[in-house]
């Protein structure tokens, strides 16, 4: 179960299902960190802030281990993880969401082994997504389950 709640983790840092947050908006110019910031112009992006080299070690590669040692979550506390976001405007469903995302996923592990369609090899698994205000797989996820209760 560590190992799946990183997993869990890891795709949701690098696949936030909302990859832009609710818009904010500074009401004055401001400073911050040295940057100027002009009013009405904040946008937080999970997408992005995964990404960033100064903030996560190999970024753009998926690696569920690196939250199994470490005390980072995605309850709004830590901003380099912000799948359901932060502060007043977070995701009041995060509780409801996490627990359906673990209970499906690891009921399907636990029920079925998979396996991929006959003659796919897992080079031709893509992660592409669609752009748009909740992400989604941009090619279906084609898998064959196979039952062994
Ligand atoms: C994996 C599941 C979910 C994810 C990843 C997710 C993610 C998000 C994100 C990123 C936001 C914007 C937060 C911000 O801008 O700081 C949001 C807002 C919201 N979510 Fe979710 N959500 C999930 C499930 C749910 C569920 C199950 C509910 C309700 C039962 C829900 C209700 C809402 C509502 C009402 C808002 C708007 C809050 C506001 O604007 O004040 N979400 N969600």
């Amino acid at each position: 179960m560590p190992y799946l709640k990183a997993m869990i983790k890891e795709t949701f840092r690098l696949y936030p299902p909302v990859p832009l947050l609710v818009a904010r908006e500074t009401m004055l110019k401001s400073i911050l960190q040295g940057y100027e910031i002009q009013p009405k112009t904040i946008n937080v992006s999970p997408w992005a802030i995964a990404r960033d080299p100064e903030i996560w070690e190999n970024p753009e590669k998926f690696i569920p281990e690196r939250f199994l040692n470490s005390s980072i979550d995605f309850k709004g506390q830590d901003h380099e993880l912000l799948p359901f976001g932060a502060g007043w405007r977070g995701c009041p469903g995060i509780a409801f969401g996490a627990a359906t995302v673990n209970l499906i996923l690891s009921n399907l592990l636990y029920a079925f082994d998979w396996e991929l369609p006959c003659g796919m090899k897992k080079e031709d698994v893509d992660t592409d997504v669609l752009p748009g205000i909740t992400m989604h797989k941009k090619n279906h996820l084609c898998l064959l389950p196979k039952n062994y209760l």
